[in-house]
């Protein structure tokens, strides 16, 4: 247990379309931060991956700089972190282009996004839309990565990026680190607030589904307020209780209340007080994520700068593996100076 013990790395990636939802906040985003004690972590903006959907051009590049904030202003330290956007770092996509040709189309074919997002957009199946999940295990193969973050729906994609890592390893020889999905714990994925059977979701077609994480209180407690319940008057935790459920595990979530505990304080009372309170401890909890966010968007030179930072730093961390997968397929081993990392 040396001073120079290796720390373990963490990376994850996040598409910056649509706003953040608490449901992202909570299980996700907002434990990314934590991870910088025992991890070095790696965090960035899936810009590339948002391509696979047509994008407004304007949209997206405001989307990128919003999402950037975001992710600063729910914790993560860009003094301790990478924190880029993937689409400044050209080792991804040149990654991308290698392992596309160790990677089968009919395993791409069959995987379940490819599948769900060819049936959503029939009119735009694209060749990106099929490699998707390639340009992902590049993400993760490039920085070595130990643990990989992200939500139920990405797990086939990260069990993609070994399948890969492995088959690659085992013609070349150790390239390559086999990453291992990093799933939240159960309760950590939040329902809509007019739907508790659907999951909250911020491309829901009824904002009251959902609030985001940079909203103002009044809206966040007016959104609680309206929330979809069921006709009992006990705040309790119980199969069948949906709505109330998901109350009591955003409560719970934040205050680190047990569920009983819960039930405890809000015995007697009805649901009414209930969702009040659920309001205002979120509201509490994101006001600071929000002031810090707004400031961080107020200097779009200042995010550049701090984009940059990133990248520079990604590159550099990226580029020898990159280089050591060229080499070991036979490409031409040395680089222009612009290039090197120093
Ligand atoms: N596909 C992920 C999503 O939509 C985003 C992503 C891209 C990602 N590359 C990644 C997540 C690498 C983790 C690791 O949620």
């Amino acid at each position: 247990m040396g001073e120079n013990k290796k720390r373990g790395v963490m990376l994850s990636g996040i598409q910056p379309t649509g706003n953040f939802t608490l449901g992202n906040y909570i299980g996700a985003v907002g434990n990314w931060g934590k991870q910088e004690k025992e991890f070095d972590c790696f965090y960035f903006l899936a810009d590339l991956h948002s391509l696979t959907i047509r994008q407004d051009p304007e949209a997206l590049r405001h989307q990128s700089y919003s999402a950037f904030s975001l992710l600063i202003s729910c914790g993560i330290d860009p003094d301790k972190s990478v924190v880029f956007a993937q689409s400044q770092v050209p080792t991804h996509a040149e990654m991308n282009w290698i392992l596309n040709c160790y990677s089968y189309f009919g395993e791409l074919s069959r995987m379940h996004q490819f599948k769900e997002k060819s049936k959503l957009h029939e009119e735009n199946i694209n060749a990106g839309l099929l490699t998707y999940p390639v340009l992902m295990a590049g993400d993760i193969l490039l920085y070595q990565a130990d643990y990989v973050p992200v939500g139920a729906d990405q797990k086939q994609h990260v069990e993609f990026a070994r399948d890969v890592a492995g088959r690659f390893n085992s013609i070349y020889g150790p390239t390559f680190k086999l990453p291992e999905p990093y799933i939240p714990e159960e309760g950590a994925r939040l329902m809509s607030l007019q739907d508790p059977t659907k999951k909250m979701s911020k491309s829901d077609t009824n904002p009251y589904g959902y609030v985001t994480i940079v909203e103002d209180r009044d809206t966040i407690i007016k959104k609680f307020k309206r929330a979809v319940t069921d006709n009992e008057r006990e705040v309790v935790y119980r199969e069948g209780k949906d709505g109330i459920n998901n109350l009591i595990t955003i409560y719970s979530v934040i205050t680190g209340k047990t569920h009983d505990e819960v039930a405890k304080e809000f015995e007697g009372k009805g649901y009414g007080d209930f969702k009040t309170a659920v309001g205002e401890v979120v509201a509490d909890e994101l006001a600071p994520v929000r002031t810090k966010y707004l400031e961080l968007m107020s200097d779009l030179g200042e995010l550049d700068k701090l984009l940059k930072k990133g990248a520079q730093r990604a590159y550099e961390v990226s580029l020898p593996t990159l280089l050591d997968a060229k080499h070991k397929v036979g490409l031409l081993y040395e680089v222009l100076d612009f290039c090197k990392a120093k």
